[in-house]
């Protein structure tokens, strides 16, 4: 069917550079056909985010083009204009506002259009909320709040609200929904992300998706066709229906390279047998029972479990976010009482980095500002409690560039690097390995 037809979505020759140095884009062109999920996969920093935010207008190409069923258009200026052309993305992170209900989240933005004589129509917006979450099989209450949903609920949630911005923006005129889901399963759990996906091939016959993955199986399970970018170039296009192709191909297409053993060498041993975190029975009721493990210096613990196993409960314990009913937690030497905030936890060497980068990091500071600010002390002025952010910045040779202006892989590196700039402690050892400096 789809060799004849005319795409819904195309891009050619897209190039797009930053800061007249980084060619994130070179030449790529994509197709999406009615009805289809296409995948988009690539190494960290390969560009993909950067076509998608092309695609919805957050960012303008260099040169390339866009044609919409088939008839060049210029590219959408921003996101409002892209979702009157039937373009709306959503983004792996930030996209959820938590204490809004969740009819209030699907119509954010689009408020003018329920005004009436006497205020926002909420009754209406509420009937509409429920139509379109049962049209796309979404189970929840249109009245519960964002935070009260699990993940994958969420992620359906954002989903629909994309389809219907297209809705209410193109209103009166006949366009294809193209969604772009830009590595929308990586909070999920693999009972998640398959709930989630039986849920998008449902919606298939309404809308074409454009889904960016890191996640060779699901990609493989999932789409109908995918491009693969490495460092902003297009090296390879398959049509998983009629190529044959293993997620060998897929691998190394990605990579760019023959040997694919992910071998796991038997590391140096540097631990010492130190212990400085220990915990002995420790129990939260209804999060967690009588957990029990020691770390030792210079040691990366693994915690393992499915979701809902209580693992994130357990290190928010330790980090001070949460209190525990039984049990004892020692960190170097000490014990550390239930109640106690984290700001005393972090003067005892703990750090805690949740890796949800929306939460944790001022996206409009530069880089050094958000390293340094779980570490003010060390950028104090000495006679005058002045923040002297020059210093840090010294240490950090990207530091002016603004955190929300990097790829995910940078800002997951500034995240951690917020507690390497720590004082010595147990958020080192947490952490695992030093994280390669952000300049790096
Ligand atoms: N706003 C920006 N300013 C400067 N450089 C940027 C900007 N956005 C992206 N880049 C750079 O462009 C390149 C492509 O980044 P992009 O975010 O598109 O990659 P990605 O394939 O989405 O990676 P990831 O898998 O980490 O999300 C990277 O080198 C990145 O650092
Ligand atoms: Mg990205």
């Amino acid at each position: 069917m789809r060799r004849n037809d005319t795409p819904v979505l195309e891009v050619r020759n897209v190039s797009k550079t930053f800061d007249t140095v980084v060619r994130a884009l070179d030449e790529v062109s994509i197709a999406v056909y009615r009805g289809e999920i296409v995948g988009v996969v690539g190494e960290n920093g390969a560009g993909k985010s950067t076509l998608m935010k092309i695609l919805v207008g957050v960012h303008a190409p260099d040169r390339g083009i866009l044609l919409l069923g088939g008839k060049e258009v210029p590219f959408p200026r921003n996101p409002k204009e892209a979702a009157q052309r039937g373009i709306s993305i959503v983004y792996q992170e930030r996209g959820v506002i938590p204490h809004l209900r969740v009819y209030q989240f699907l119509f954010l933005g689009h408020e003018e259009q329920y005004r009436g004589p006497w205020g926002l129509q909420s009754e209406r917006m509420k009937r509409e909320a429920r139509d379109i979450l049962d049209e796309f099989h979404v189970v929840c209450d249109v009245e519960d709040f964002m935070y009260e949903l699990p993940l994958a609920t969420q992620k359906m949630v954002e989903i629909a609200r994309a389809v219907l911005g297209v809705r209410l923006e193109s209103r009166g005129k006949d366009v294809a929904p193209v969604i772009i889901l830009d590595e929308p399963t990586a909070p999920l759990t693999l009972e998640e992300r398959r709930e989630l996906f039986q849920n998008i091939l449902r919606m298939k016959e309404t809308c074409s998706f454009i889904f960016v993955s890191h996640i060779i199986p699901e990609v493989m399970e999932f789409v109908d066709r995918v491009y693969v970018l490495r460092d902003g170039k297009l090296v390879a296009h398959y049509d998983l229906a009629q190529d044959a192709v293993t997620e060998e191909d897929l691998f190394r297409a990605i990579v760019g390279r023959e040997s694919l053993a992910y071998t796991f060498e038997a590391r140096k041993k540097t631990v010492s047998s130190e212990v400085v975190l220990r915990v002995e029975g420790l129990t939260r009721r209804g999060c967690y029972y009588d957990v029990s493990f020691e770390l030792c210096r210079g040691e990366c613990l693994g915690l393992f479990g499915p979701a809902g196993s209580g693992k994130s409960e357990v290190l928010r314990t330790i980090a001070g976010i949460l209190g525990f009913d039984g049990g004892k937690l020692v960190i170097k030497g000490q014990e550390a009482f239930s109640g106690e905030p984290p700001h005393v936890r972090l003067e005892r060497g703990v750090g805690y980095c949740s890796g949800e980068a929306g939460k944790e990091l001022f996206f409009h500071w530069s880089i050094a500002k958000n390293i340094s600010i779980v570490n003010l002390k060390k950028v104090l002025g000495k006679f005058f409690p002045v923040i002297r952010f020059g210093v840090e910045r010294k240490h950090c040779r990207r530091g002016d560039g603004k955190t929300g202006n990097q790829g995910s892989w940078c800002t997951r590196r500034v995240l951690l690097s917020e507690w390497w700039e720590q004082a010595e402690g147990v958020g080192r050892e947490m952490a695992g390995a030093k994280p390669r400096h952000p300049s790096s």
